[in-house]
């Protein structure tokens, strides 16, 4: 069997720990889109990594792992990420596998992408990566794949510079440059994981472009990047939060409005609503779910789970089972809220009601969120074992949001360890 995991949102939702936790049961797992702009934290007893390239199965000593066909990889950082993984006593010897399809970031494309964010009116607030610009390249025919390091003539016709920097890689990248859709098709035997990077509303296509990565991060990507073909991903997991993060600008219906603004461009344009007590509580947020990016560090934005974003991703990425995280952040609230819709108020002054995920930025920008409340449970819930032992609260807040999706929570993460996750049906069938 072949399952996919996608973020459900905008990046950050864990895909990482439940990727680390469904790894057990794959022999390979192949990341399909992004680069170093991911970062995937895995939590061990007391060790804890950040992968930014390598997919999260690596931790296990017996696992293949392949940097796919959609991804764009920096030599560097991805030298520099074994080199911690081996510092750190993890053997990655020949478990590590490239696609030959995949791009290569060049430093002069990480220096574009930061120039070219800054002179911006609005800024995407991109991870300066060079991702974007390596996506461009691709686009444009001009990029460079890791089986154009064997390619005289491609190798000839580049910049000095550029063939400079890439000259002393060449023989480690071609060393792990695998043709993947061949390889899986040896391996088509074993039970393959596909680890998404960013999420879906940070997908070019179905994100909130222009303020959206440039990869395809949606579950579809998977079929490409993972150079596999669509009937081949038996299923769809979607990982979500139990409220909503956002790092980097653009529309966030649902963020809760804070005092101090932490470099969000839109957090000005956003009406109050009871600015206090969500400051109060994008603050607890914020530190209780340790919310500040794994690559930048930057302060993550907060809000609310945004349901209408949810159900868009369910639908866009045939998302069959959620996966739910951080639902242990909300264990000390009196009241839970969420965002079930949203108010907009038209040109014609009329407010409207809008139950679907719009394109428009403008609509974006302008929609207040819907709100409604739950009962929250004030228990510790990484104490429990089981779904049984939740609390009725969390599980009225959890099934309310099934029927709102129609679609099941199969996986609840009530803590950021391996061990503080609760199956309730396990996606690889057993
Ligand atoms: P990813 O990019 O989707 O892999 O997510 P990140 O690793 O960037 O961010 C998720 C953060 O939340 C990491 O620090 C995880 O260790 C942590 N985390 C994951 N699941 C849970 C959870 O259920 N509860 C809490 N409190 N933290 C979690
Ligand atoms: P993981 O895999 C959260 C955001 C950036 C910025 C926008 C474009 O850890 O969930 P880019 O450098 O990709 O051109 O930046 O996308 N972004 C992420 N936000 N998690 C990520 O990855 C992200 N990868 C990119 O903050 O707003
Ligand atoms: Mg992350």
């Amino acid at each position: 069997m072949n399952l996919v995991v996608t973020g459900a949102q905008w990046g950050d939702e864990g895909k990482g720990k439940i990727v680390d936790y469904l790894a057990k049961d794959a022999q390979i797992i192949v990341r399909f889109s992004g680069g170093a702009n991911a970062g995937h934290t895995i939590v061990i007893g007391d060790e804890q990594y950040a992968l930014h390239l390598i997919p999260s199965g690596i931790l296990y000593p017996d696992k293949f792992v392949i940097l796919g066909a959609g991804m764009v990889i920096d030599p560097v950082a991805l030298f520099k990420e074994l080199d911690m993984l081996k510092e750190r006593g993890i053997d990655t010897t020949g478990r590590v596998f490239i696609s030959d399809r995949a791009h290569i970031v060049l430093p002069r494309y990480i220096q574009i992408d930061k120039e070219r964010d800054a002179a911006r009116k609005t800024p995407i607030g991109t991870t300066g990566r060079g991702i974007g610009i390596t996506y461009s390249m691709k686009c444009d025919r001009d990029g460079i794949r890791i089986a154009d390091l064997g390619w005289k003539e491609k190798m000839d016709e580049l910049e000095d510079e550029d063939r400079a920097f890439l000259a002393p890689f060449v023989q480690r990248l071609s060393e792990m440059s695998i043709d993947q859709a061949y390889f899986l098709m040896h391996h088509r035997n074993s039970q393959i994981l596909f680890e998404g990077a960013q999420g879906t509303l940070l997908d070019l296509d179905l994100g909130t472009y222009p303020y959206v990565s440039s990869g395809m991060s949606s579950a579809a990507g998977a079929a490409i990047g993972g150079c596999i073909g669509p009937r081949r991903l038996d299923k769809v997991l979607g990982v979500f939060k139990a409220y909503s993060t956002r790092v980097g600008n653009g529309p966030f219906p649902s963020e809760f409005e804070e005092v101090v603004s932490t470099g969000s461009t839109t957090a000005t344009e956003v009406e109050p609503v009871e600015t206090s007590s969500e400051d109060a509580l994008c603050k607890y947020i914020r530190e209780t779910g340790r919310e500040y990016g794994v690559t930048t560090g930057r302060p993550r934005r907060c809000g609310y789970l945004d349901l209408v974003a949810l159900r868009y991703a369910c639908l866009t990425n045939s998302i069959d089972s959620l996966v739910m995280t951080h639902l242990d952040v909300y264990d000390t609230l009196d009241k839970i809220k969420a965002c079930i819709a949203y108010r907009i108020t038209g040109e014609d002054g009329k407010e409207h009601i809008i139950e679907e995920f719009p394109a428009s930025i403008a609509a974006l920008n302008a929609a207040k969120p819907v709100l409604r409340s739950f009962a929250g449970w004030k228990q510790n819930l990484s104490g429990c074992l089981t779904y049984d032992e939740f609390p009725t609260a969390a599980m009225e807040y959890i099934e309310f949001i099934e029927r709102f999706c129609e679609t099941p929570i199969d996986i609840v993460s009530v803590g950021y360890d391996r061990k503080e996750t609760i199956i309730r049906k396990n996606p690889w069938g057993k």
